[in-house]
């Protein structure tokens, strides 16, 4: 499997800017929380998270590329099931639907990150003392990270997890890195 620490390396050698990094590096603490949860390869899961969006800056005007790219990009170091969910969290413009518990985790499990990023940014205390209850709250204000796909969270159902669950994982897995992730005031 490839090293993190050169899956690292590749992700920033595509995306220099520190919002996508910080983007990234959330997306994999939620996706090791998740695959936690479900008794999978956490190793594995975070990788996928920290790669899902490394051609995001090749692929900003050409959506229905973005995740085929990251094929190209990723070659052969990633197993194929990584590769396939990272294809299919943009199964809107791919068209690879999403049919693992990975694939499904990682759609759910990237949106989620915009949602407690914008709420750890205007809570006082950022991500420290963060409850699901408060997220949820934030959900319905549809002006509050308005570019955040509530329904794409939602998502966490699909994989059996109701929305205060999922939630609490996301909220448990980024707080230990909330300084990595810019999220500390
Ligand atoms: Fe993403």
């Amino acid at each position: 499997m490839l090293p993190r620490a050169e899956a690292l390396d590749l992700l920033r050698s595509h995306n220099p800017e520190p919002h996508l990094v910080q983007h990234a590096l959330a997306t994999e603490v939620v996706m090791r929380g998740l695959a936690a949860r479900f008794g999978q390869d956490a190793e594995l899961w975070g990788l996928a998270g920290l790669l899902h969006d490394i051609d995001y800056p090749l692929t900003k005007e050409t959506p229905e590329r973005h995740g085929l790219v990251a094929v190209d990009l990723i070659g052969d170091r990633l197993p194929p099931e990584a590769v396939q969910a990272i294809v299919a969290h943009n199964s809107e413009c791919t068209g690879r639907e999403p049919a693992s518990l990975f694939d499904r985790a990682l759609r759910c499990g990237e949106s989620v990150t915009g949602l407690v990023s914008a709420a750890a940014l205007v809570r006082p205390t950022g991500m420290d003392g963060m409850q699901a209850s408060s997220l949820k709250k934030k959900m319905k204000d549809k002006a509050f990270a308005a570019s955040v796909s509530r329904e794409r969270i939602r998502e966490c159902e699909t994989i059996g997890l109701e929305l205060g669950e999922f939630l609490t994982i996301a909220i448990e897995a980024m707080t230990p890195a909330a300084a990595e992730l810019g999220l500390t005031r």
